[in-house]
């Protein structure tokens, strides 16, 4: 593991406690929350080492982040090796080193996990990572699990999917919609997902139109017709976080603040409610 042979790796080591489904960690009741990010440290395109992913986590501090939920790529074909344990005990790692910091900022566990026609077989063999769950989610019957779909048409694997996240009462989230490769019918798409119950989450960076003239419209779209779960900042490396900060800048001063608080605060602690992570919380959502 890359983390391990960091130079500080030694001493974050020693301190690093094993994951406890039990009693999850709790996110504070204020404050952002960011549910997407490749914060965790050496296993996947994200923050290469522990200094990085510090680095970012003060960072995020100073802009007003309460806590995160770290999701790493899994998959077979782009990280093969993120299964729920090894996400475990990455994140159990980061934890320590951000307590041996002197830092407060609570990290939960995620995974984005990359849409092909194999995925479903892999899940199934290595388990589903939710957001805010410690472990397997599939004993849990409860949680959102976040996806990607990189694809130029939606196909039946997709659906098979899908079919079974919602098998197991999981609930699915496709990741920045607005950046898909689906050209034709790509809104009528979301609304027959979004009937089958998927949620939407919107990148942030795209508000800048750093992502290009389509993925802003369409972002702008979708927050136009109130169709975003909650936003998020994908973070990957501490350079990329100015402009994605920025995004939230816009989404302020663009919709208001009490949707962003809504995109950016309320709506990521309804959606963890769904793995029971929070205590005592619930989702209105899905009341009726
Ligand atoms: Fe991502």
């Amino acid at each position: 593991m890359r983390l391990l042979e960091d130079s500080r790796g030694a001493r974050y080591r020693q301190n690093v406690a094993p994951p406890d489904a039990r009693n999850p960690i709790e996110l504070p009741s204020r404050g952002l929350i960011d549910m997407h990010n490749h914060l965790l440290p050496g296993i996947d395109d994200g923050c290469n080492h522990v200094d990085e992913s510090l680095a970012c986590v003060r960072e995020l501090i100073q802009a007003g982040y309460a806590g995160a939920v770290c999701t790493p790529h899994g998959g077979p074909r782009l990280a093969p090796l993120n299964t729920p344990q090894r996400i475990s005990e990455v994140l159990a790692v980061l934890r320590s080193a951000i307590e041996a910091e002197g830092l407060h900022f609570p990290l939960l566990p995620g995974c984005e996990l990359s849409l092909t026609p194999d995925l479903l077989a892999w899940v199934q063999e290595q388990g589903v990572q939710a957001l805010g769950v410690e472990g397997d989610a599939r004993a849990r019957r409860g949680g959102a699990v976040l996806f990607d779909y990189w694809g130029s048409a939606w196909t039946k694997d997709c659906d098979a999917f899908l079919d079974y996240l919602l098998g197991l009462e999981l609930t699915p989230v496709l990741a920045h919609p607005e950046r898909m490769n689906i050209h034709d019918g790509w809104l009528s798409l979301l609304a027959r997902l979004g009937e089958r119950g998927v949620r939407l989450q919107g990148n942030l960076r795209p508000l800048v139109g750093k992502d290009g003239l389509l993925a802003q419209y369409r972002a702008e779209q979708l927050l136009d017709l109130d169709r975003y779960e909650y936003m998020a900042l994908d973070a990957h490396h501490l350079g990329c976080l100015p402009l994605r900060l920025e995004g939230a800048r816009r989404l302020r001063a663009g919709w208001g603040r009490k949707r962003s608080k809504q995109l950016l605060e309320t709506a990521p602690r309804r959606l963890l409610a769904l793995g029971q992570s929070l205590a005592g919380a619930s989702d209105p959502t899905r009341a009726s």
